[in-house]
């Protein structure tokens, strides 16, 4: 009989990871307290508990105004809106992400323009976003990826050079609580956008925060997402109806506030643990042979992450991504090849789809003639996603999953001749 798994062998690890979210008392009681308030939704914007979140949300990012709504990826389209960006302009966005990132600006009437990565980090490579600069650009959505943070440095300075004067929108759905320079994720920007799905570190079971560096910005922001009704500083008068600005109802509810309220209480001591066990498992993978460990760049102070991602180099590993990832789950290690590269999305294509901008602006969405090699190379080939549950368990977790990645390379040559039988059982 095999030795691993995926063939019918042992598993490494016969546990589950530990679950996520975690919860206590403290989430049942939160969430009674809002139920007999009677204030259970968000209207009038913000209830108590949403502005308490806001308030807390911007103390543990430290800075910015935060304005919390029903997920992230509306809160990079309310972003966009408030500073003024929709139909016909330009917005660069990395292809190595979630969709969200460029269904954002579609939602605001934008065009996205997918632009490569760094392969040190699989974020947004800033020298591949400058030359995609045109006169209509007028955003950047770096996304801080897995356990990086993109360079917001070269970022920054690129967007507030007085020939291009661009806005900034962090995408930090994967770096609540991390720091650049000590700065916090999504407080470096014009805007940082966070997500509080239920897989996130900081959840409310569904949620965003959008962290605005200005107060008119969370202003509008706030006018956007509570069907236009005035806030304070929301900038230009009323109309006959007593709106400040088109908007639609993405207001946070008071249970969803509640949760994440208590989640913040927890985020401290889970965000230290995870960095070190993050540091545990960059020492241990760096003595495995066709391994690379992602660049921690020094300025990434805080490493406070959503997965842990690796790449190799198949040929010196071994095997593709795909299989080891296969492999790694079958030995009870949670992990994933992780996203398509965005120009792979079949449905922002003007023939599969109705959007409003792929149609209106075809000329853009020519991805067979995209040319994005370090997003392909991640995507098709090298990237390995850890979940981080395996870190939260601490040093056993990292362990099993090293020693899951070890026994799978000793057996390489077994699982590439399975290798064809196992992709047509498990697909991609
Ligand atoms: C990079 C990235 N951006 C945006 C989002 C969107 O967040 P939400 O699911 O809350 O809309 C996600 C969610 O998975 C994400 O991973």
């Amino acid at each position: 009989m095999s030795e691993l798994a995926i063939l019918g062998g042992p598993k490494t690890r016969t546990e589950p990871y530990p679950a996520w979210p975690v919860w206590d008392q403290r989430d049942i009681d939160a969430v009674t307290e809002v139920i007999k308030s009677g204030r259970w939704g968000g209207y009038p914007y913000p209830g108590p508990k949403t502005a308490e979140l806001a308030r807390k949300f911007s103390e543990m990012q430290g800075g910015g105004y935060a304005v919390p709504m029903i997920n992230g990826t509306v809160t990079m389209e309310v972003a966009l809106r408030a500073a003024g960006i929709g139909w016909g302009d330009e917005v660069i966005v990395p292809a190595y992400t979630f969709q969200a990132t460029a269904s954002a600006p579609m939602g605001a009437g934008a065009i996205p323009v997918i632009v490569d990565v760094d392969p040190s980090t699989y974020c947004l490579d800033a020298k591949a976003a400058e030359k995609a600069i045109t006169p209509k650009t007028k955003a950047i959505i770096p996304v801080h990826l897995g356990s990086n943070m993109a360079d917001m440095d070269a970022i920054m300075a690129l967007a507030r050079s007085a020939k291009h004067n661009l806005i900034v929108i962090e995408d930090c759905a994967h770096a609540h609580g991390a720091k650049w320079n000590g700065r916090g994720a999504g407080t470096i920007g014009h805007f940082g956008s966070f997500s509080l799905q239920s897989s996130k570190t900081l959840t409310s079971g569904e949620g965003g925060i959008l962290l605005c560096k200005s107060a008119e910005h969370a202003a509008l922001a706030a006018s956007v997402i509570d069907c236009g009704r005035p806030h304070a500083l929301g900038g230009g008068g009323e109309d006959a109806n007593g709106l400040a600005v088109q908007g639609g109802n993405f207001r946070m509810s008071e249970m969803q506030s509640a949760l994440a309220l208590v989640g913040i209480e927890r985020f401290p001591e889970q965000a230290k643990q995870r960095e070190a066990m993050a540091a545990y498992m960059d020492e241990a993978l760096s003595e495995i042979p066709g391994v690379r460990v992602l660049k921690r760049d020094e300025r990434h102070t805080t490493r406070s992450f959503y997965r842990y991602i690796f790449a190799i180099d198949p040929q010196e590993f071994g095997m593709e991504h795909d299989i080891l990832c296969g492999a790694l789950d079958a030995e009870g290690i949670d992990c994933w090849t992780g996203y398509n590269a965005m120009h792979k999305y079949d449905l922002f294509q003007p023939q599969k789809s109705k959007l409003a901008v792929p149609n209106a602006f075809p000329e853009y969405f020519d991805f067979k003639n995209m040319n994005l090699p370090e997003a392909t190379r991640a995507c098709e080939h090298e990237a390995v996603w850890l979940d981080e549950a395996i870190f939260r368990e601490g040093p056993k977790g990292v362990d099993d999953a090293i020693a899951a990645i070890k026994k799978i390379q000793a057996h390489v040559k077994e699982l590439n001749e399975a290798a064809e039988e196992l992709r047509n059982q498990y697909g991609r």
